[in-house]
């Protein structure tokens, strides 16, 4: 499938918050047009308020959705894929390509549930896509293509950025980036609640926390530097930060990070469909 969505047809079953973002996220930019989509929710209202926010074709029937579209976006609840997948099973063809973004779903399981050998991508986006400022993990199927992966890279570009893996680092994928915003709102809340406990108005220290957070990942990317040496650049000798970096050693930050994404993955693997 060559790498462009202009003029092609795409169906998301299951527009909910990750679906509703990318199909927002696509319809704004332009690569898709209204006509050329078709979304899918389980609740007829839902379809209703969809359709007449997003002026695209909503509806409830997957099969009708699916039947068209040059690619189908899988964004329902991982415990309802097996049964989408089985009710479109028949009426596609290895011509179209399903993009999943299910956590816990591989791609071998939505392969196994279909007569046709289509082509299937894994994507593991996470919440900060809703302002493109997503990271999205890619990994391909067993029939999948590199064009397909590119078609799906393009996708996700839209919503912020992305990488592409081997299906193996999934779990390990959506332990630190797909649950990692939640990580870090708890980091900011804390930075917060320190600006006020050293007696900043709240919404100043919560100002000071976020775009600093921002501020230090963008120096990251940017400049490819190694967080610790950018860390030892702002610890001057006896001054204020290195105090700091010995209570977050005492208090284990460092490790605790670690074996909150080190459980994350575990239980991502654990709760594996197929
Ligand atoms: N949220 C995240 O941070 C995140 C990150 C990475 C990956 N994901 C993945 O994204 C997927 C969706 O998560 P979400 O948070 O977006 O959930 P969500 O908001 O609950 O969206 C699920 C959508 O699926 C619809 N649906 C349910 N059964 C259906 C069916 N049989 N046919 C068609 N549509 C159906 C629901 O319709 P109604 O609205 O009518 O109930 C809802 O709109 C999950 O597999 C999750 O693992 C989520």
């Amino acid at each position: 499938m060559a790498k462009d969505l202009r003029g092609k047809k795409v169906a998301f079953l299951g527009a909910g918050k990750m679906g509703g973002i990318i199909l927002q996220a696509l319809l704004k930019n332009g690569l898709l047009s209204p006509k050329s989509t078709f979304a899918t929710v389980a609740h007829e209202e839902r379809a209703l308020a969809l359709a007449a926010k997003l002026k695209v074709k909503v509806g409830t029937n997957n099969i009708e959705a699916a039947r068209d579209a040059d690619i189908i976006v899988i964004g329902v609840k991982p415990q309802v894929v097996e049964d989408v997948i089985r009710e479109i099973n028949g009426h596609i063809t290895a011509e179209q390509l399903i993009v999943s973004v299910a956590a816990s779903v591989p791609t071998s399981m939505i392969e196994k549930n279909l007569s046709a050998n289509v082509p299937v991508v894994r994507a593991m986006p996470n919440t900060p896509c809703q302002l493109g400022a997503g990271m999205t993990a890619i990994s391909k199927g067993k029939h999948a293509s590199p064009e397909d992966v590119a078609m799906t890279c393009h996708m996700f570009e839209v919503v912020g950025r992305t990488v592409v893996i081997d299906e193996k680092h999934m779990d390990a994928v959506t332990a630190l980036s797909a649950s990692g915003p939640a990580y870090i709102y708890i980091i900011l809340e804390s930075l917060a609640e320190a600006g006020v406990k050293v007696g900043l108005p709240r919404d100043v220290a919560t100002l000071l926390a976020a775009q600093t957070a921002l501020g230090a990942a963008r120096v990251v990317l940017e400049t490819g530097d190694h967080p610790a040496l950018l860390k030892d650049a702002v610890t001057t000798p006896a001054g204020c930060t290195i105090d700091a970096i010995m209570e977050l050693e005492e208090g284990k930050l460092r490790v605790t990070l670690i074996k909150a994404v080190v459980k994350a993955a575990q239980r991502a693997k654990e709760l594996a469909f197929g």
